[in-house]
């Protein structure tokens, strides 16, 4: 039973390098970012549990006593922790969505849902329970995305700077503290869609589209051992030049991949413009994307790249790599339950009477 207000948080993050390629076998380098994102949960006493994701414009609540007298089991089918066509089927209706509501809105909504009605063991914050949010968080990824390859859900449980390739993570000793800008093209795509093409693109390609993959694989190695030797040695000018090339190189290889974006091409000319150096990250098709910035670079000279950035239409946050993983800020009971699993996908508040 929860007594209090609890607060907790987990990091933003950015695929350096990998993306797309993960999910065919191959890695990616995945960092955190100093940008959270804060879940607020509280009890309350009106018999509804209440989800309010104000990032997003949504607010729903439904009947405790309702969802109670509701035939869960179809959530017990299999393996009761995947989220399986059938029993998201079935979890619309008891969503119970409002005609005028969009997917975007549908899909986070079920992967509240989802994982509300699926969390119920009480845990505490060890080894195991981060293992435990990651999982439940990675089949909140399933909901939304399909088939993803799990470095999302990893690197927002365990932040810092991740190398992950089939399921198997290794954390990055010190990485440095680099700055980024995280530009949001506000281009919406869909990443079960991105994804879906690019393999229909390496079964139709297999000769051309393996041999990017397995180059982007060798990217993210590279700049996995570039981090490395500037966490051992002083950072030199070389090591930023290095990291420079691979982002140009690896935002080409996505182009022939077919995820970028005109808007994409637009971040990336601007910032160029500015001598700074850029990639799509995540899934393309528009979305974000990263500018590294050098030490070197004046405060001046990040403000007339973020104006620009902004001047094109797109939002811009300067922030650095390698934050904290999944965070409780203020513990009211170590007796909670692990809705904090919840906190990698909702970016907003949620109520539960408890
Ligand atoms: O667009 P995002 O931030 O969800 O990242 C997707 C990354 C992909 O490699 C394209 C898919 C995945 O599941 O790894």
């Amino acid at each position: 039973m929860l007594s209090d207000v609890l607060l907790v948080s987990a990091p933003g993050k950015v695929i350096l390098h990998g993306e797309h390629a993960v999910v065919h076998g191959k890695v990616a380098l995945a960092v955190a970012l100093n940008l959270r994102t804060f879940l607020q949960l509280q009890p309350h006493s009106s018999g509804k549990v209440s989800l309010n994701l104000p990032n997003i414009g949504i607010k729903r609540a439904w009947d405790v006593a309702r969802l109670q007298l509701l035939d869960m089991s179809f959530l017990e089918q299999g393996d009761p922790t995947v989220p399986i066509l059938e029993k998201l089927e079935k979890l619309k209706e008891v969503a119970d969505f409002p005609e005028d509501c969009t997917d975007h809105e549908r899909l986070a909504v079920l992967a509240f849902l989802y994982l509300y009605l699926c969390i119920c063991r009480k845990q505490r914050w060890t080894a195991e329970d981060l293992e435990l949010i990651n999982k439940w968080a990675f089949q909140g990824e399933k909901v939304i995305h399909g088939n993803p390859s799990g470095v999302d859900n990893a690197v927002s449980t365990w932040g810092g700077a991740l190398r992950y390739q089939q399921g198997k993570i290794s954390s990055l000793k010190r990485p440095p503290a680099l700055k980024i800008l995280l530009i949001n093209t506000k281009v919406p795509r869909s990443t079960k869609a991105l994804v879906l093409n690019v393999r229909n693109r390496l079964l139709k390609f297999p000769k051309i589209v393996a041999p990017l993959l397995t180059s982007i694989n060798a990217i993210s190695l590279e700049c996995e051992r570039v981090l490395e030797e500037m966490a051992t040695a002083v950072p030199a000018p070389e090591h930023y030049l290095a990291l420079e090339e691979l982002i140009d190189m690896n935002q080409h290889h996505l182009n022939a991949l077919g995820v970028g974006h005109t808007s994409l091409d637009q971040l990336c000319q601007v910032t160029m413009a500015h001598g700074l150096h850029s990639k799509l990250t995540g899934a393309g098709g528009g979305g974000c994307g990263i500018t590294l910035l050098r030490p070197d670079l004046t405060g001046p000279e990040v403000e007339a790249v973020k104006q620009a950035l902004t001047g094109c239409g797109f939002d811009c946050w300067e922030t650095s790599i390698g934050a904290p993983g999944v965070s409780v800020h203020t513990a009211a009971s170590l007796d909670a339950p692990v809705w904090q699993a919840l906190d990698g996908l909702c970016a907003g508040q949620w109520a539960s009477s408890s």
